[in-house]
């Protein structure tokens, strides 16, 4: 008899500025949905369905859902064929970790119907093996947050991949370009365009921010964590490929937020706000900066959201 479920997994904003690959955190603004059905046998993951409102675009055969699948099915050894319908409602190429959270909901999804009881480092490892197709080197930062939940941390350790989830509060708004291009391999080639070397005064502006930015929403100080999203390096490299990023950037600072940043490799945004009632605040300053610069986008808040969950019971 083959066993069934369904699971939900967040998307999520990875860097925050200063945290490029290190920090991401899940937000309820979109979700995307997968059923699993596991059967004894064979070593394959099928995509059988694309759906929802974000599937158009979505390839069954290339999804990311494939390689997160089979990446944990050959690590564990295990002899499975796995069926699986995505309901996709986390936008395209749109830098809020669509791709991430399909991966994060499979490899949970899996560990969860098998009885595996894996680690989160070992799901955080095969999620960002799927991750790996779309984006040329595996980063761990989106299938982090949407797998655990939180603002979540991640980094190699001379022990291997180390992950932690730590339970904030805090809101955003989240402005996401519509006339944008689904490019293939989109965060591969805004990785391109990233530095080899940076000065070592940058190196150490980036890890003062980078500690406030993380202390900051670990202890609800929100002003400076907003403080510390001001990267240098990575958003430098990458603004000339952001439609509207000063324009977004001075209406929402102008409006009060305590940080912005470009949301993972683009072209959405992310701004801290103070609280809820500010965050739909900066929703009209984020629509306006937009609008003078001539891009339609979808601006929206968000808050932080949990890690993936179960919809419904298994059946096996
Ligand atoms: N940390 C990754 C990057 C996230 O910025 O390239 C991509 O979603």
């Amino acid at each position: 008899m083959p066993r069934r479920g369904e699971y939900l997994a967040y998307c999520s904003s990875a860097n925050l500025g200063s945290g490029f690959d290190a920090v991401a955190i899940a937000l309820n603004a979109f979700y995307d949905r997968v059923l699993i059905e596991a059967e004894k046998g064979g070593r394959r993951v099928i995509v059988e369905a694309v759906e929802g409102p974000e599937a158009e675009g979505v390839s069954r055969e290339e999804n990311t859902a494939i390689y997160a699948g089979l990446s944990l099915l050959e690590g564990e050894n295990l002899n499975y064929t796995v069926r699986i319908r995505l309901w996709k409602g986390i936008p395209l190429s749109a830098g809020l970790g669509g791709s991430g959270a399909t991966a994060a909901a499979v490899v949970a999804g899996i560990s969860d119907l098998l009885d595996l009881g894996l680690a989160p480092e070992k799901l955080v490892y095969y999620a960002g093996e799927g991750e790996k197709a779309s984006a040329g080197s595996p980063h761990y930062d989106n299938v982090a947050a949407s797998l655990l939940g939180g603002l979540a941390i991640v980094s190699r350790t001379r022990a291997g991949i180390k992950v932690l989830s730590l339970r904030v509060n805090a809101y955003f708004v989240l402005g996401i370009p519509q006339d944008r291009l689904v490019i293939p391999k989109k965060t591969e080639s805004m990785r391109r365009l990233l530095p080899e070397f940076v000065p070592f005064s940058e190196y150490v502006a980036e890890k003062g921010l980078l500690s406030l930015l993380i202390g900051g929403l670990a202890v609800g100080n929100t002003e400076l964590a907003g403080l510390g999203m001001d990267d240098i390096v990575v958003t430098r490299a990458r603004s000339q490929h952001v439609p509207c990023l000063r324009e977004a950037r001075e209406e929402s600072l102008k409006a009060g937020a305590l940080g912005f940043a470009i949301s993972g490799a683009g072209p959405s945004v992310i701004a801290l706000a103070r609280d809820r009632q500010h965050a739909a605040t900066l929703v009209d300053a984020m629509k306006r900066a937009y609008e003078n610069c001539g891009r339609e986008a979808i601006v929206k808040t968000a808050s932080v959201a949990p890690g993936v969950s179960r919809l419904h019971d298994r059946a096996s």
